[in-house]
């Protein structure tokens, strides 16, 4: 990144210590993720170093964490469907269950040849979404695997690329705004043909004659609070508890530059700046995200 100046020594030197000590055991898809739909669409390759899904004209393909998640930071590096992906949807997610979930939403939504890919972003807190943020990226992320992550801890939940953070999502319970950090959450990836709404709203529809459609995934590394049976692997009491920085990690001035970046240049919608949608006045947390 050329203007890596911005990012603190520290946290780079963090970064380091965390990839070497995590990469040696944490990436392999196997032991993390089990496959849930589309039958031989879903592979895991390279000894667990690699998943990829894929979808044609009969079905999509998913998969889901076989554990559940209270807390962390997560990162995945994907590559999306490269070519002509109008029409298809690569949903990367945590999510619990029941009617009051929660949820923390990565879609990226195809495009011709040459077009821009969009992120579509999205938070639900007990059952309730309607908080869509959506970007371009500022490269082409279906010619090398990039990551995306997730920051979940109970001060903030930090959307971020590469490294550099896209959204933000604080805790304001405080006035009155429930924020997630009760139900724990399972990760899920799943590629679909949603071509009646995601390519320039469905108006470019999925070229069948292009399948199948492929999106791979690698290096994923979960600093993340395990639960099992009730019980947190970053009880106070557990061994693990000491090396959670990210925890009680909160938004600092070089975030907060980063963000305004993204925002300015990359961002193309935003529920909290839109006024028709929500007549009635804009959704709480607006006016101090
Ligand atoms: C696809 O490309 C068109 C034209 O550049 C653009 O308007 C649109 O936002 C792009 N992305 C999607 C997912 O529609």
């Amino acid at each position: 990144m050329a203007s890596s100046s911005l990012i603190s020594m520290k946290t780079l030197l963090v970064l380091l210590l965390a990839s070497s000590l995590m990469g040696t055991f944490a990436s392999n898809f196997y032991q993390n993720f089990e496959l849930t739909f589309g039958d031989g669409r879903a592979k895991i390759q390279n000894n667990g170093e690699l998943l990829t899904l894929s979808l044609d004209k009969y079905s999509g393909s998913g998969f889901k964490s076989y554990n559940e998640y209270l807390f962390g930071k997560i990162d995945m590096d994907l590559k999306l469907v490269p070519g002509n992906s109008a029409g298809t949807v690569t949903a990367y997610y945590l999510s619990s269950l029941g009617p009051t979930w929660d949820e923390i939403d990565f879609e990226f939504l195809g495009n011709i040849s040459g077009q821009p890919y969009i992120l579509h972003t999205n938070i639900f807190t007990q059952g309730k979404g309607n908080r869509e943020q959506q970007f371009y990226l500022w490269f082409d992320p279906t010619k090398a695997f990039h990551t995306y992550s997730v920051l979940w801890n109970p001060l903030q939940i930090v959307f971020s690329v590469d490294g550099i953070p896209i959204r933000t999502f604080k805790n304001q319970e405080s006035i009155g705004i429930p924020f997630p950090k009760n139900q724990p959450m399972r990760i899920y990836s799943s590629l679909w043909n949603a071509d009646d709404w995601a390519t320039r709203g469905g108006l470019v529809k999925t070229n069948w004659s292009d399948a199948p459609f492929t999106a791979s995934y690698r290096n994923f590394i979960a600093n993340a609070c395990v639960v099992s049976s009730g019980t947190s692997s970053c009880a106070s009491n557990s061994p693990s508890s000491l090396s959670n920085a990210w925890l009680t990690q909160d938004f600092d001035s070089s975030n907060r530059r980063w963000l305004r970046w993204v925002q300015k240049y990359f961002m193309i919608y935003n529920y909290c700046t839109d006024l028709k949608r929500f007549p009635q006045g804009l959704p709480p947390e607006c006016s101090r995200a």
